[in-house]
């Protein structure tokens, strides 16, 4: 089935953006929004606000405003699961030696340096790509007369 899912590369991984994005478009997911962006402390803690009272959070924060990250929206056949299984499992040591084509083995450090994040639900990919691309406006002013 046609579905979207959010995906953001993370502070650790942009000097690998080429090299992911080869990654995504050799998978066949089309990226039918993208943006870079460096977040504040509050709009890190708003976008994890589900991992709150965790003792990584703190640390968390701290690493997702460390530099910009990418956030795109990728449409494609299951896209929720399949770029969940792009991504490898959460720790990239885990994931070099589980699925060692991974996202997360081939570009990510440990369990919270690891590259790029993925919705894990259609209900969380529809509000992680509402959270960053809220639908903009055209406005009359900036259209040619
Ligand atoms: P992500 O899939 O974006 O969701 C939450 C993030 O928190 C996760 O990737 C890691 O970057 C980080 N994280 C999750 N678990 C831990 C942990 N045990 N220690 C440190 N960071 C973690």
């Amino acid at each position: 089935r046609r579905q979207r899912t959010f995906a953001m590369i993370k502070p650790d991984a942009v000097g690998k953006l080429g090299e992911i994005l080869d990654v995504i478009e050799g998978r066949e997911f089309e990226i039918t929004q993208m943006k870079m962006v460096r977040l504040t402390q509050s709009q890190a803690a708003a976008f994890y606000r589900e991992h709150e009272g965790r003792k990584f959070f703190e640390a968390l924060l701290e690493y997702m405003t460390s530099g910009p990250v990418v956030a795109m929206e990728l449409t494609g056949q299951d896209a929720v699961s399949r770029w969940r299984a792009t991504l490898g499992p959460t720790d990239s040591s885990v994931a070099r030696t589980d699925t060692p084509n991974s996202i997360r083995a081939l570009f990510g450090t440990d369990k919270q340096a690891n590259a790029a994040h993925g919705s894990d639900s259609e209900l969380s990919a529809t509000r992680e790509i509402e959270f960053f691309f809220p639908s903009s406006k055209v406005v009359d002013e900036l259209l040619p007369q």
